[in-house]
């Protein structure tokens, strides 16, 4: 083994194949474990596409210790994990957490090093600095945030249209719209879009009186979300515990 030792969980998504793949073409890391609670046995590296690795996707926690585990799976995925996860560093792009995963997190993050991305994508990181600077300029325009998604996406609206509305300035008002009303609700309107194969397609909305300024990121394959997966598990390798961003690792000042 050479290099950081990477776990990635949830080895047989969508997803965590690419990453799976992002990690085995990094030089300095070096793949331990791809944990899945079905598909065991299958060589993570055939199932990425590639060349056998040998290492076979085995039940959460069942394997050698890493120094850091990239989270692909769903909410409630790390805490299967158990004592194996020990004091192992945290990567993870996992959307849809409630309360009760957010706490757990914090409270690993008293023991290790733990960045959550809503987003891994670099382009994302980037619209969600210019959509600050832009609504912090146009305080009286209109938020509307669409989000694009394929068919099998279970949480709505994305994580990443919620960490738009965040970098907008406030927590979204209103999710989707429908039947009469007095006229557009004060705040952040949020709209889903749900079909097909789309990857992820997010567009931020500044409407005014006699303009739109219309911000967007399209992610055309999920190779840029393994990238920055990748990217950040390399980064959070031995920093002291504690929270961090995406931004962070990027050099970018605001929350990506
Ligand atoms: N941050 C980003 O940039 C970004 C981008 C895209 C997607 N995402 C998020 O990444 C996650 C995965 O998305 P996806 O489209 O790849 O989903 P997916 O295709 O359904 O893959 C989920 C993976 O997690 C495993 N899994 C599910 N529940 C588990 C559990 N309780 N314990 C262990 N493993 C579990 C699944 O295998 P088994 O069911 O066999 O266990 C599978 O390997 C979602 O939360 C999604 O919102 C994040």
């Amino acid at each position: 083994v050479s290099g950081a030792r990477v776990a990635v969980l949830g080895a047989t998504g969508r997803l965590g194949r690419r990453v799976v793949a992002g990690v085995l073409a990094a030089p300095d890391l070096s793949l331990v474990a791809a944990f899945a609670r079905g598909g065991r046995g299958v060589d993570a590296g055939l199932l990425a596409g590639g060349a056998p690795c040998g290492v076979a996707v085995s039940a959460p926690g069942d394997g050698p210790a890493a120094d850091v585990v990239i989270d692909v799976s769903l909410p409630g995925g790390l805490q299967e994990l158990g004592g194996w996860l020990g004091v192992a560093a945290i990567v993870s792009g996992v959307t849809g957490q409630d309360a009760a995963g957010v706490a757990w997190l914090d409270a690993h993050a008293t023991r290790a090093p733990v960045l959550v991305a809503a987003n891994f994508s670099l382009g994302v990181a980037v619209l969600a600095d210019l959509v600050a600077r832009a609504t912090a300029a146009l305080p009286d325009h209109d938020v509307e945030i669409i989000e694009a998604h394929h068919r099998h996406k279970r949480d709505a609206p994305s994580g990443t249209a919620l960490l738009l509305a965040a970098a907008a300035g406030g927590a979204p008002m209103t999710f989707g719209r429908s039947g009469h009303s007095e006229g557009r609700a004060a705040g952040i309107a949020v709209h889903a879009v749900r079909g097909g194969d789309i990857v992820g397609e997010h567009q931020v909305w500044l409407c005014g009186e006699g303009e739109r300024l219309l911000l967007g990121h399209t992610a055309t394959s999920r190779d840029t979300f393994a990238a920055g997966a990748v990217r950040a598990a390399r980064w959070v390798v031995g920093r002291p515990p504690g929270r961090y961003q995406l931004a962070q690792v990027l050099g970018l000042s605001t929350q990506g």
